[in-house]
């Protein structure tokens, strides 16, 4: 039997928990900001293929977020983070249980930083051709997400993101919604 292939997301895989994360999300009247904390947990979903072409790997995960320092739970979602080592394309599919749902897609070639770690960049838009996000009708009309886009670094002992999520919402165009942490292996 031969070993999965999860290509730059091999990386991934187990349990991680940060509390360095910082949210600026939208409010009827201007910006909230919150410090929250995270665990992540990535699982191995193995191997796929489509259409008897195309061979991918996934990796599961779910992850909760709670407010510093009153602990309310202000964000979770699950996915899969997936390699397409043929193309050498990674995604990054998940939802958030707002009735959202997002395939973001990127290319990876090889990109890191200076300290060596694995930088992975995706991102979907509203009706873009290939990566694209799909939302409830009440969200649609209320608080349309219009784009969202992700940088992820992968280290042997640290994981960080930032992302940013633009919104339309209260009235207001494309509100930049953004998320950074750090995490550390569990
Ligand atoms: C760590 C990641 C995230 C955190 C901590 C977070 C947190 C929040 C918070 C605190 C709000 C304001 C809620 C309220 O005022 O009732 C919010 C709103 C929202 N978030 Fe996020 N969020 C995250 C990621 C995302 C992602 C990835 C998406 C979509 C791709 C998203 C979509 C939205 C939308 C559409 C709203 C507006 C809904 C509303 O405020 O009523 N968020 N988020």
């Amino acid at each position: 039997m031969s070993e999965i292939d999860y290509g730059p997301l091999a990386g991934l895989n187990g349990s991680w928990k940060g509390d360095k994360g910082k949210d600026e999300s939208p409010e009827p009247d201007g910006i909230e900001k919150n410090d929250y904390t995270e665990t992540i947990h990535f699982t191995p979903a193995g191997d796929v293929d489509n259409a008897e072409t195309q061979e991918l790997t996934a990796i599961h995960y779910h992850l909760e977020v709670h407010r510093i320092p009153d602990g309310k739970a202000i964000h979770n979602q699950t996915g899969y983070w997936i390699w397409d080592a043929e193309s050498q394309l990674v995604m990054h599919e998940f939802s958030i249980p707002r009735a959202v749902a997002v395939i973001a897609g990127g290319v990876y070639r090889g990109e890191t930083d200076d300290d060596g770690n694995i930088v992975i960049e995706v991102s979907a838009e509203l009706g873009h051709p290939d990566w694209q996000i799909i939302q409830s009708p009440f969200m649609q009309k209320n608080a349309l997400t219009t784009h969202f886009s992700q940088r992820l670094t992968i280290g042997p002992s640290r994981l960080a993101y930032s992302q940013t999520t633009l919104v339309d919402i209260y009235g207001r165009k494309s509100f930049s919604h953004t998320d950074q942490n750090e995490l550390k292996p569990l």
